[in-house]
């Protein structure tokens, strides 16, 4: 459905809590640290609950908290089923769910079926004997005849994707690192075993799952070479991913076929989310809702994120965005998360709350990033204190992800009240002024600018439910409305530092403006905005 069919139609969506809420993703290792090792555990997240109800936060995705030997830290998991002790007991999950559950909350878990530690029970099976029964489970491949690699393929995180092994004189593949062994997702029994730790979940009550790199679950099975990308600056022997295209190792055609399986445990149970981490151009993107609604609710849209911060090519996008959707498919927006960049550092603090208020008052499911809502930026890890293996791999690069992944700032307190032992990444010099007790306090900091945002768009049926019409975009801002029934509002954005004009004959009232100065003011013809300025307009 698109935006500009009947609204009695959204009606429908406005039950559904994954329609109209907001998502707030939580890195369990930075959120709150409750025994003082210096690392958040899932005791401190349920500690900090009453924060995120008070913030107006629907839904809570937390990062992997499985067992893991942590070498990508929770992404490389031994045991499903099971929980980190770093990040406590399944009594603490049990308590965390239901105390999640108690606010009218919900949870979801990150699922990542892609591949394992290579510490898994399965992988140490698989790699015991060629004859081994879980053999198949994972990408084992002789090399070329003239003793070359399976294929040309590269690691996301540097180097080939194909690792020797000594003792069975195969190779095996690892779209990250050779602690990652790839599933074999052709194989029934990966299928079954996998769908099985989902229903162990969701018996449990969790409400949903984001699952890791959704396109990448299937690689050609005739193991084609990628081709060599013509925009990259790198070459060969550089060995870095985006030299080639992933043409044959990402979104292949089977993969639909997974996500299907997926999908149809997911409607075993009663409103629960599929969400898929899928990094792809919108036309590619939206194939994963699946012809007949029935591959994922959410394929992530990540658009805000790898688009310049340009308002002509983000208005475009936009629109060509609501203009594929498939019939039924809802859309989403993300800001920010654990691999990329903090938007704060992206575009500057003060245009950050300008991307608050588009992520806020896009047609679709918002996720914000743990930190975001304090205008948190990536904090600078001096090279020896990196702990990241993207980073640490590709050194030259400066792609560490940790400066996205420090310890929530919570006080001024030593540590910012993340925990009383130094946290497991440094705090930036500033969190005795950037926290969230500071801000809560003042009327004008980014934490009140995004609670006044999330209790508007909780209260508004147009900002959620509402159909999405452009206005007008520019070299420095767009402009566009919400409508539902006989509420219209209209939110014009600056997305550059200098003043601009927008002549428009709109005439209405600011409800709320990223300089709360502005709020309740007037509309009645040309807006003037300031730098770094955004508004939003209730309509006469
Ligand atoms: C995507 C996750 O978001 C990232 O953090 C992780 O390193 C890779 N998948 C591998 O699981």
């Amino acid at each position: 459905m698109n935006s500009n069919q009947d609204a009695g139609k959204k009606q429908e969506n406005k039950s559904l809590w994954w329609k109209n809420g907001v998502i707030y993703q939580i890195y369990p290792r930075s959120f709150q640290d409750s025994n003082n090792d210096g690392i958040g555990d899932l005791k401190g997240i349920t500690s900090r609950l009453d924060y995120l109800q008070w913030l107006g936060i629907d839904c809570i995705w937390l990062s992997p908290i499985f067992p893991s030997p942590m070498t990508d830290f929770g992404y490389d998991i031994s045991d499903y089923q099971g929980i980190h002790p770093l990040f406590g007991t399944m009594e603490d999950f049990d308590e965390l769910l239901l105390q999640v559950h108690q606010r009218n909350m919900k949870l979801l878990l990150d699922l990542v079926p892609n591949h394992t530690s290579d510490q898994h029970p399965w992988f140490l099976e698989s790699r015991s004997s060629r004859n081994n029964p879980k053999r198949d489970w994972y990408i084992w491949h002789d090399g070329k005849e003239d003793g070359e690699l399976p294929s040309n393929w590269l690691s996301v995180f540097g180097g080939h994707a194909w690792e020797w092994d000594e003792l069975t004189v195969q190779y095996y593949y690892h779209a990250f690192l050779k602690s990652q062994p790839d599933l074999n997702w052709r194989n029934p029994e990966v299928q079954k075993a996998m769908l099985d730790v989902m229903r162990f979940w969701l018996d449990k009550g969790i409400d949903g799952f984001r699952v890791d790199v959704m396109w990448h679950m299937i690689k050609d099975a005739e193991l084609r070479d990628n081709p060599v990308s013509p925009d990259s600056v790198f070459n060969s022997e550089d060995l870095i991913y985006d030299y080639l295209i992933p043409t044959y190792t990402t979104d292949q055609p089977e993969v639909h076929d997974i996500v299907k399986m997926m999908r149809k445990v997911m409607d075993d149970y009663n409103e629960k989310v599929l969400i898929g981490e899928i990094y792809l151009p919108v036309k590619e993107l939206v194939a994963y809702y699946g012809q007949k609604e029935d591959e994922a609710h959410l394929p992530f849209n990540f658009q805000l994120l790898t688009l310049p911060w340009d308002p002509q090519q983000i208005a475009a996008v936009i629109n060509e965005y609501e203009g594929v959707l498939p019939e039924g498919g809802w859309p989403n927006w993300v800001l920010g998360n654990h691999d990329k960049t903090r938007i704060s550092s992206r575009v500057g603090r003060s245009q950050a709350r300008v991307a608050a208020l588009l992520l806020l008052t896009l047609r679709g499911t918002p996720t914000v990033y743990y930190g975001d809502e304090i205008g948190m930026r990536d904090v600078p890890i001096p090279i020896h204190e990196v702990v990241d293996p993207q980073g640490l791999n590709m050194p030259d690069l400066n792609i560490s992800r940790d400066p996205a992944r420090t310890p929530m700032q919570w006080s001024d307190k030593d540590f910012a009240g993340f925990s009383l032992y130094k946290p497991w990444l440094r705090l930036p010099d500033d969190f005795r002024r950037v926290n969230v007790e500071n801000q809560k306090t003042d009327p004008y900091s980014m934490l009140s600018f995004y609670k006044k945002l999330l209790q508007i768009r909780r209260r508004e049926p147009a900002l959620h439910i509402g159909n999405y019409i452009p206005v007008y975009a520019d070299k420095q801002m767009i402009a566009y409305m919400r409508k539902f029934e006989n509420d219209r509002f209209l939110i014009v954005l600056n997305l550059s530092h200098r003043p601009c004009y927008f002549k428009s004959e709109y005439k209405g009232k600011i409800i709320l403006s990223t300089e709360p100065e502005r709020d309740c003011n007037k509309i009645e013809s040309t807006i003037t905005l300031s730098g770094d300025e955004g508004i939003l307009v209730r309509m006469d």
